[in-house]
């Protein structure tokens, strides 16, 4: 097994799996299939599937021959499903230097922009902050997050003063962090309404609006241990029918 076309994952999940694998007699395609499907990275299966392909049609075997597997199994074994990002995503508080690439940046705003809000308000707005100096004085000035300082990227939050714009910004936060996940990228959410006020000076933040939170993204330093959270027991929190019925 001298393949490399897993090396360039940020995922710190496949140098464990490795691992496991180092040693055993199987093809590279079956191999591929295994690293892929515990990867939460999508950028992983992209430069197998174009290291693959480049390989194939190479190999002067009679033309390109893709190594694909069909798009369905394909996208099945590649995608983090919804409960599978929420039950692994964790707060991250260390960031590696390495930039996020531009694309998945993209993707991360967008969920925030197609998330909904109460009468379709949208009483937000979404500064992406990428500047070494600014994210520096953003972990200065976030008494609760100085590690946004060491974050190769900062989504800081922006809400109207209306009744309903906390719940429709931390909406939105979620939707990012969760899109940020599935592609292995780690964050947090930083302050409070009220909490990170001193922000809004240095980013040209109108008086009249509010910071919800800054997210930091990166991704993590150490392997985010995959859907150990502590939390209280499903028992105390959910019921069935009545409140405080058992649910199960
Ligand atoms: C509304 C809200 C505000 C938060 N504020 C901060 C914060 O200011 N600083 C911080 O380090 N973490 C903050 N967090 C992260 C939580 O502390 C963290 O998600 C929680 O302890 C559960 O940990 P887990 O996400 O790793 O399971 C905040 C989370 C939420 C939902």
């Amino acid at each position: 097994m001298n393949c490399t076309c897993w090396s360039p994952c940020p995922c710190s999940t496949i140098r464990l799996i490795l691992q496991a694998f180092t040693g055993a007699r199987l093809s590279t395609q079956v191999f591929h299939a295994c690293i892929v499907s515990v990867c939460p990275s999508t950028l992983l299966s992209e430069q197998i599937a174009s290291a693959c392909e480049v390989r194939a049609a190479g190999a002067g075997s009679g033309g390109p021959r893709s190594l694909r597997v069909p798009d369905k199994e394909y996208a099945q074994m590649t995608s983090l499903d919804a409960f599978e990002a929420i039950r692994t995503v964790l707060a991250v508080r260390q960031f590696r230097n390495d930039p996020i690439p531009d694309e998945v940046v993209r993707q991360v705003v967008e969920s925030a922009h197609l998330t909904a809000s109460a009468s379709n308000a949208q009483p937000w707005h979404f500064l992406v902050v990428q500047n070494a100096e600014t994210l520096k004085q953003l972990g200065q000035l976030a008494t609760t997050g100085p590690y946004i300082a060491q974050a190769p990227l900062a989504i800081v939050v922006v809400i109207d003063r209306t009744p309903l714009s906390v719940s429709d910004g931390s909406r939105a936060i979620q939707s990012m962090i969760l899109t940020a996940w599935s592609h292995g990228v780690a964050s947090n959410w930083v302050g409070f309404v009220g909490h990170i006020d001193a922000v809004k000076p240095i980013l040209g933040i109108p008086d009249e609006k509010d910071v919800l939170g800054i997210v930091p993204l990166g991704y993590a330093v150490r392997q985010v241990g995959a859907g150990k959270k502590k939390r209280k027991p499903l028992g105390e929190v959910v019921s069935r029918e009545r409140f405080g019925q058992p649910y199960h």
